[in-house]
């Protein structure tokens, strides 16, 4: 078995890991449990075969190619970035970029700094070890993991009490690879530890098309050229939406078609998947239709509009708001959440007389472009 296979399924079907969405959403951006074994199979390999993400690849690719040519394992990397854009496979192409094996976990699996000494320990040299959601790190384990990154040594506490000792034990040199989805949660320690910080950005049309047209490959699945484009303007810039919506268009493509994802199957299954064409779904719209018809486009505050929308605050706050204020659709302001222009012009509404309450000027002006810190660490 490679490395490659050992770190999909400890990656990917580990139990109780993630928390599946207790809701059915086209376009969620985190995966459950079920998913990521589903999405397994559609990871690229190598980093020809990663679509996208210019910047991150390429300089990667020349950190990975610095180490082969010296012998010696790369700095340790960072990778950082909203959930669904491809940290995961990139952690494990490292790994098959240096042919080294890629052992895995996450910072909210090791519970006592024990068990993290004991998997440093075990690691051949130059493996790549990967701690997924690394700013969920324990505190006694990420100090332990100071010493590990940047002398390969850990610190083996030997006894209790008074009496218990700290032997220094050598480690073989590894690469650390930490991703996380909260990168501002990272103690300043930890990061300056990492020699390379790739953040990761939102895919553009483009690039999902390929990333589309390359899994439909991967599934036999037949697709036209409008088809693709169509589900790629509905992923908001997200492969892992793109991905899944590409599935459900497959399954109505088989049940309701000949099988061919087109122009037209892809917009009538996106259609009964309540997915409209900025890849909103039905509670992002309704959550910007309470806000433009009950409150006048706002200001209002979260929980009064999680109220109109039958909703828990966290979760309009935590699923909707993201994507709607990266859209360019709702602002977060200090007095309250806000529809913008183009929120009325979406819903089919008129623009109010006078504009909407932001173009008072707030300040707050939401940014739709791609790595909107406001959308990152929301
Ligand atoms: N550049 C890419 N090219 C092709 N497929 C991609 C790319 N990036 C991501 N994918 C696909 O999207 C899915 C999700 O990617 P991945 O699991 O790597 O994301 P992630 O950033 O680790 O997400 P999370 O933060 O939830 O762990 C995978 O099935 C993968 O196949
Ligand atoms: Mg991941």
């Amino acid at each position: 078995m490679s490395s490659f296979d050992r770190g999909l399924s400890a990656a990917d079907a580990g139990p109780g890991r993630y928390t599946a969405p207790d809701w059915d959403d086209a376009v969620d951006p985190r995966a459950g449990d079920e998913e990521r074994v589903v999405e397994s199979a559609l990871r690229p390999h190598s980093l020809a075969d990663f679509i996208g993400q210019p910047k991150v690849a390429r300089q990667l690719d020349l950190v990975l190619e610095g180490a082969k040519r010296r012998g010696r394992p790369p700095d340790h990397v960072l990778l950082s970035g909203p959930p669904g854009l491809g940290k995961t496979s990139l952690a494990l192409i490292i790994g098959s970029e240096l042919g080294t094996a890629v052992k895995i976990t996450s910072g909210p699996a090791i519970e006592r700094s024990g068990d993290l000494a004991a998997m440093l320990s075990n690691l051949a040299p130059g493996d790549v070890l990967f701690i997924d959601e690394i700013h969920r790190i324990a505190r006694p384990a990420e100090e332990l993991l100071y010493m590990a990154m940047e002398d390969f040594r850990v610190d083996v506490v030997v006894g209790k009490g008074p009496g218990a000792t700290a032997i220094p034990l050598e480690i073989n040199p590894f690469t650390l690879v930490g991703a996380t989805t909260r990168a501002g949660l990272l103690t300043g320690p930890l990061r300056d530890r990492f020699g390379f910080v790739g953040q990761m950005e939102f895919y553009d049309t483009t690039d999902l098309q390929k990333v589309i047209a390359r899994s439909a490959d991967l599934l036999g699945v037949e697709l036209t050229a409008d088809g693709s484009a169509e589900i790629a303007g509905r992923s908001r810039g997200t492969p892992r939406i793109a991905n899944r919506l590409l599935r459900r268009v497959r399954d109505f493509a088989e049940v309701r078609a000949d099988g061919r994802v087109t122009l037209e199957v892809a917009r009538a299954a996106l259609a009964l998947y309540d997915v409209d064409d900025l890849g909103l779904d039905r509670l992002d719209r309704s959550v910007l239709d309470a806000l433009v018809t009950k409150f006048g486009g706002g200001p209002v505050g979260v929980a009064t509009l999680a109220v109109a929308v039958g909703e828990e605050p966290h979760t309009v706050e935590e699923v909707c708001e993201p994507f709607l204020v990266r859209a360019g659709l709702l602002a977060r302001t200090p007095r309250g959440r806000v529809a913008t222009e183009a929120a009325f012009r979406h819903l089919g509404h008129a623009v109010p007389r006078g504009g909407v309450p932001l173009s008072g000027g707030t300040g707050d002006r939401p940014s739709a472009g791609p790595g909107d810190s406001t959308l990152f660490d929301a």
